[in-house]
């Protein structure tokens, strides 16, 4: 490796006034002049007593700072931005461009040299990563891990997805409420993220496939001693990544992002996962559309069965040998020589990687599915494209023509759905309008649309339902999403009027409303404009800047044109 400069020298080295006030301001701290001539290394902690799945990060944040000092350097946590998925609303996903940003300026503004970042929880992995991308100094990515398996009356309950089945079975009259009450006290046991395949799961899976952690550091539970350990060592690798100079540019390539959309696939991980690698991969100045994603998907088996799509919880994934163990199954899918962080190849990573429960990773000649676990749909209701997780609809709806039902927004939702005069049938399409980025605002997980009462009651658990939001990583049915244009930026979907004829076609990648354009013409005139919300703060920044759904949904100046060089420290 060779000897990298240190970046930090410049707030302590010099011989004039300026570096004077640096040094004196680090020996207030209690900092001898070796520590400060020593790479400074960033623990960039996204914690908070309100964030559930990062409650061990202060213990983690020590076990990295005992690595970055075995190693040789001087650690320093930063906090940053917390987004605990469940508490924050409107949705965490409004945050992440806000955690981008504020990951991206505190190792800018410090005399920082290099970082641990610590994410896990939904949108803290892409949001800390983009800012990392974007300030491109060595940086690696410790992930929170799953939390412990949950319990109810001997069976194992998995986060969010049994939450959905058991509320649904709650509101069709089939569970007690006692029973429901039983389920709340067993689903979460322990710090960590969610323990299925939800979006937390995903992207630190696809963050290691990147190559941003150590091998198999992604599906270690949150609670496992080896999850100490890996943070110790990922503070180690932090101090030899600053002294040789090894940043993010430096092994992020468009194979990188190859691999972690086909681990992703093979996982049956979140379609959130769509607009995060999207909003990474510009930052990083690698173009990546939705077809790639299609492409990918075309060719890769889905192979852990695992909650929503299958059986199995995050736990026994790890203990059937994680993701290192996916990941070797699918060698022949992955771009092997895509460097890592750790300076070594993917394919080097995950060489001899042992599966210990062919049910849990299944072998590549036995999937779950052979292929197509992610669709993108085109057509007349979302020109620039929308995605559905086919693996985890019921296929009978993959393949489906019904009328529409259409509510305007959330709240007309929440009004109208359980009523007993709502004109829905089984073969109905709910489509929900204005829960894009701009119209949520912050594209709330809304898609996973409920399933009407007095439907519930005659027996039905699936529909085609239809929006631009995004659902929970942890959510199944047959729900279409991330609609393209979106309503709110004058997309079709805002056109849609009950009765129409919707048709979806996954095998074939359409959604259609089967209406003339001169009718869709025409209601694009009369339209109803939807009153002006005043928003202040941040929410007015987001919905001035944010892009949409096929575009990554980050801010429209964040994006590094390909070969544009980073931005200089203004010093
Ligand atoms: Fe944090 Fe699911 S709520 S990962």
């Amino acid at each position: 490796m060779k000897k990298n400069k240190l970046r930090s020298r410049r707030w302590t080295a010099p011989d004039d006034l300026r570096a004077f006030g640096h040094r004196s301001r680090l020996k207030q701290l209690g900092w001898d002049a070796d520590e400060y001539a020593r790479p400074i290394a960033a623990v960039v902690n996204s914690w908070n007593e309100l964030n559930t799945c990062h409650a061990h990060f202060p213990e983690r944040a020590s076990d990295v700072k005992r690595g970055i000092l075995q190693a040789g350097g001087t650690p320093v946590e930063i906090p940053v931005m917390s987004l605990g998925e469940q508490l924050m609303k409107p949705t965490a996903m409004m945050y992440r461009n806000l955690l981008a940003m504020e990951t991206e300026e505190c190792l800018r503004a410090y005399p920082i040299d290099g970082a641990v970042l610590m994410g896990g929880c939904d949108k803290t992995t892409p949001g800390i990563l983009m800012g990392a991308i974007s300030m491109n100094i060595p940086c690696v990515y410790l992930p929170a891990g799953p939390m412990m398996r949950g319990h109810w009356r001997g069976k194992t309950l998995g986060s969010g997805s049994d939450v959905w089945k058991h509320w649904d079975e709650l509101r069709a009259g089939k569970l007690s409420k006692t029973a429901w009450m039983e389920i709340e006290d067993g689903i979460a046991r322990t710090p960590g993220t969610c323990m299925t395949m939800g979006t937390a799961a995903t992207m630190m899976l696809a963050a290691e496939a990147l190559g941003f952690s150590l091998p198999g550091a992604s599906s270690l539970p949150a609670m496992d001693s080896e999850h100490r350990r890996m943070a110790k060592r990922a503070g180690r690798l932090a101090v030899e990544i600053i002294k040789g100079g090894r940043r993010p540019s430096d092994f992020l390539t468009a194979d990188s992002f190859d691999n972690a959309i086909t681990a992703v696939l093979a996982a049956g991980g979140s379609t959130n996962a769509v607009i995060h690698l999207i909003a990474l991969a510009r930052r990083a100045g690698i173009s990546l559309s939705l077809e790639r994603f299609a492409e990918l998907s075309a060719q890769t088996p889905l192979l852990a069965d695992i909650k929503p799509t299958g059986a199995f919880v995050m736990e026994d994934f790890h203990i059937a040998g994680g993701s290192r163990a996916l990941l070797e199954r699918i060698r022949p899918l992955l771009k092997t020589g895509a460097m890592t962080v750790n300076g070594r190849t993917l394919g080097e990573n995950i060489a001899g990687a042992e599966c210990f429960n062919d049910a849990v990773i299944r072998r590549l000649d036995s999937p779950v599915e052979s292929s197509g676990g992610l669709v993108v749909l085109r057509g007349t209701l979302a020109p620039e494209g929308c995605v559905m997780k086919a693996a985890a609809a019921s296929p009978a709806l993959r393949r489906h023509r019904g009328r529409a039902v259409v509510f305007e927004d959330m709240a007309d939702l929440k009004a109208r759905i359980d009523s007993p005069d709502l004109p829905v049938d089984a073969d109905s399409v709910l489509i929900l309008k204005n829960a894009g980025p701009i119209g949520g605002p912050g594209m709330p997980e809304w898609g996973q649309l409920p399933i009407p009462r007095k439907l519930l009651a005659a027996g039905v658990r699936d529909m085609v339902r239809i929006s631009d939001a995004r659902m929970s990583g942890t959510s199944y049915g047959a729900c279409v999403l991330h609609a393209s244009p979106e309503a709110a930026a004058g997309g079709p979907l805002g056109l849609a009027r009950d009765g129409d004829e919707i048709e979806l076609d996954a095998s074939a990648g359409r959604l259609d409303i089967l209406a003339t354009e001169e009718e869709l013409s025409r209601r694009r005139g009369v339209g109803e404009k939807r009153p002006a919300r005043r928003l202040s703060g941040y929410a007015n920044l987001y919905v001035r800047h944010v892009t949409q759904a096929h575009e990554g949904c980050d801010f429209d100046f964040a994006a590094r044109r390909p070969g544009e060089a980073d931005e200089p420290d203004i010093f």
